[in-house]
């Protein structure tokens, strides 16, 4: 039986419990036995509701211990990994102290407030010898996948546009509002567009070049509009954000074109369609579960199985879409293309 500490119970935390008490439920060997949260409100099951609502409610909260510190944490408890929900700047090194105490690490996107701090966290995991994993959950979530499917096996030939937004509600639950401050978070640009530029990494691998255009709208904060092209050879590729679109019923929305020789498939309003040239288009039969379940399972069953979990998401290629998304900084900040 796997033993889990989930630290930060905040809105992705909160999500990442109710993937805990499905799992149990459907009786993976797996339990979370204990939170660490700094805020002790907490501890009563006060969940944070975000942009998507994922999480579950009914959970009885005094089955697990409660601590306010990991390290406390990791001392009383005998654990096998902690799942860190964690505002980004203290990723790198909530997950180096854990693996040097001997933990697995799943660590939610972004890997890190920086690519220094992304290889400080390989190198703890090479020196420690312990298994580390980065919460890039598109490359688990089932419409992402019939892409690189169908562009790892040429189905539709050659591709010729991608062109991929993400936005919605401005994040404004977080802790200390760390999510608008430029320093903790990096804003929308690192925090939630950093999904599409993965994306792209992940599919396409690095562009020569980005350029981006972006812009502040809250003081203090990181970009909060984004858009980018990225110089690929023969493919014309765009992504943009915006986290700025302030009405709940708008709320949040991810879409994709990815346009082919042969066909284009577009993600759009929550509905996946797939348009063979001059052919009738159709809905894709993908499998309907949810890319956070699917990663945090894949993450405990490599545990259970000692194989490493990185096939998915090695921590390189992680690392990757955080230098290409630290150029795209610096190409807003100093108005011109930065090469990769
Ligand atoms: N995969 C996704 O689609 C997705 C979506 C949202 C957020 N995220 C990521 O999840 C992480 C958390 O984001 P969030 O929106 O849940 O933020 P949040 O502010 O809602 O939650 C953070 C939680 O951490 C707690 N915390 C802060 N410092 C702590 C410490 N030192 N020790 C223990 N607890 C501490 C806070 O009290 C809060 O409950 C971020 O890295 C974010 O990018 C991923």
């Amino acid at each position: 039986m796997l033993k889990v500490g989930l630290v930060g119970l905040g809105f992705m935390g909160s999500s990442h419990l109710g993937i805990y008490k499905r799992l149990m439920d459907e009786g993976f060997p797996i339990k979370l036995v204990a939170i660490c949260d700094v805020d002790e409100s907490k501890k009563t099951g006060a969940l944070t509701k975000g942009n998507i609502d994922v999480s579950d409610k009914s959970i009885d909260f005094s089955q697990f211990n409660f601590y306010t510190d990991m390290e406390e944490m990791i001392e009383q408890e005998e654990l096998d990994y902690v799942d860190l929900c964690l505002p980004t700047f203290i990723h790198a090194p909530y997950a180096v102290k854990a693996m040097e105490k001997g933990l697995h690490v799943f660590c939610e996107k972004p890997m890190a407030i920086s690519t220094e701090a992304c290889q400080e966290m390989i190198d703890a995991r090479n020196k420690y010898d312990r298994f580390l994993m980065i919460g890039q959950t598109l490359r688990f979530f089932p419409s992402y996948q019939y892409i690189k499917e169908t562009y790892d096996q040429k189905r539709y030939g050659k591709l010729n546009e991608v062109a991929l937004f993400r936005g919605g509600t401005t994040p404004l639950w977080s802790w200390d509002n760390w999510l608008l401050d430029r320093e903790r978070s990096g804003g929308c640009l690192l925090d939630q567009h950093i999904h599409d530029v993965d994306t792209i990494n992940w599919i396409l691998g690095t562009p020569q070049s980005v350029t981006t255009q972006g812009k502040v709208y809250y003081e203090g904060s990181g970009y909060d509009l984004v858009s980018t092209n990225y110089l690929f050879d023969d493919v014309v590729v765009n992504a943009q954000d915006n986290w700025t679109i302030n009405n709940d019923d708008f709320g949040f929305e991810m879409r994709f074109r990815f346009s082919f020789d042969e066909g284009t498939i577009i993600l759009e309003n929550g509905k996946l369609v797939d348009y063979p040239n001059n052919e009738k288009s159709f809905t894709p039969d993908i499998d309907p579960e949810n890319g956070y379940y699917l990663e945090i399972k894949h993450f405990a069953q490599s545990i259970i199985d000692e194989v490493d979990p990185q096939s998915a998401a090695p921590l390189e290629s992680t690392m990757e879409t955080i230098r290409i998304a630290e150029a795209e900084v610096k190409s807003a900040d100093e108005k011109r293309p930065i090469e990769l």
